[in-house]
């Protein structure tokens, strides 16, 4: 909050002399495609009331079935609930401005959406880091994984991104209340994000765009690193396994198999989680890191639909259309209900 220099009084600025400070935004969005509006709106009700349904899905399957009453599923569960939050910060604004064509969002209405935005954000990369952390015990370390990812870590852990990731956003938003803008009000994005408020405000941008980057630092680069550890080290106990079990059969063939089979089930879990994690980090690094070059810039609202619209939507489909578990417990549900209507 300190690095960020107050202007609570812009009339007395004598450069922006007679200019009032502005009440309100104008998101672009998709404004400049007027022909695709309605089918624009089509296509993100679809996508929104898919990923609502789907990631609802899971969350009431990890919350209600017993046996997926593991970490990895309480993780899994927290993500789906993160991300039905997270499109609902998104499409449902963007929705009624593609119908309504009213682009204007108060200034509290946009420091709102960042703020709630921004802390499923960086709860998602919190979230995303702490699953690493589980598969890379359960793979690199599973003789010890049940101690060590005991249910007071797990629970510590998922509570903590929450809190993490709120009180990031929360700082952020601070920050930005903070600013002044009196040029131009006009968004050239579908979203109140952080960058573009940047740039509009009066305000020398340059201490707003080091706390930005820091931050990015902290909960993009370093989770980001965290979870390529994991990934190098899980591949390197992989393709260790032959010559290992060769090894272990002299001493013993049980505790051998135990951990290949533990090991084969962790990875297939691994794999889904590693296109989630590319996906949102790629298109995360290539949209707040990369430099700002004229063609990136117009790439940059294609890129956001990836990481706000598209990874929300597919998540619960890469984790439970490829988990045997999920599957399994859809399917006993689906018995379940159908049972008890054929009961009544
Ligand atoms: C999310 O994590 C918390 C622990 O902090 C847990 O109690 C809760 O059941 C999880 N939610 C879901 C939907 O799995």
């Amino acid at each position: 909050i300190c690095p960020v220099t107050t202007q609570t009084q812009p009339m007395m600025n004598p450069e922006q002399g007679n200019q009032t400070p502005i009440a309100e935004f104008i998101l672009l969005g998709f404004g400049t495609l007027p022909d695709l509006q309605i089918l624009l709106f089509l296509v993100f009700l679809l996508i929104y009331i898919a990923t609502v349904a789907g990631n609802i899905l899971i969350v009431a399957l990890v919350v209600t079935d017993q046996h997926l009453h593991t970490p990895m599923y309480v993780f899994l569960g927290n993500l789906s609930w993160l991300e039905t939050c997270y499109t609902s910060t998104i499409l449902p604004s963007m929705l009624a401005s593609l119908l309504t064509k009213d682009r204007t969002i108060s200034f509290s209405g946009c420091l709102t959406q960042y703020f709630f935005f921004g802390s499923m954000i960086a709860t998602e990369c919190l979230l995303l880091s702490v699953m690493s952390y589980d598969r890379y015990l359960a793979i690199c370390n599973p003789m010890h994984y049940a101690t060590r990812m005991n249910r007071r870590l797990y629970l510590q852990l998922a509570g903590g991104s929450w809190t993490g990731g709120f009180l990031c956003s929360g700082i952020i938003t601070l920050s930005i209340s903070q600013l002044t803008f009196c040029g131009s009000n006009v968004i050239d994005h579908f979203l109140c994000d952080l960058i573009p408020l940047i740039n509009l405000s009066c305000n020398d941008p340059q201490l707003m765009e080091i706390l930005a980057f820091t931050l990015c630092l902290i909960f993009l680069v370093v989770p980001f690193l965290l979870t390529l550890m994991s990934y190098i080290c899980i591949i390197a106990t992989i393709l260790r396994i032959p010559s290992s079990t060769g090894r272990q059969k002299a001493f013993s063939t049980c505790s051998s198999h135990l951990i290949v089979v533990t090991m084969q089930k962790a990875f297939s879990t691994c794999s889904s989680h590693l296109i989630a994690v590319t996906t949102f980090y790629g298109t995360l690094i290539i949209v707040y890191l990369l430099p700002k070059t004229k063609i990136l810039r117009d790439l940059n609202k294609v890129f956001s639909v990836f990481y706000t619209v598209l990874t929300p939507l597919v998540n619960p489909l890469i984790y439970s259309l490829r988990n045997k578990e999920v599957k399994k417990a859809l399917r006993k549900a689906v018995r379940l209900n159908s049972s008890n209507l054929a009961d009544t």
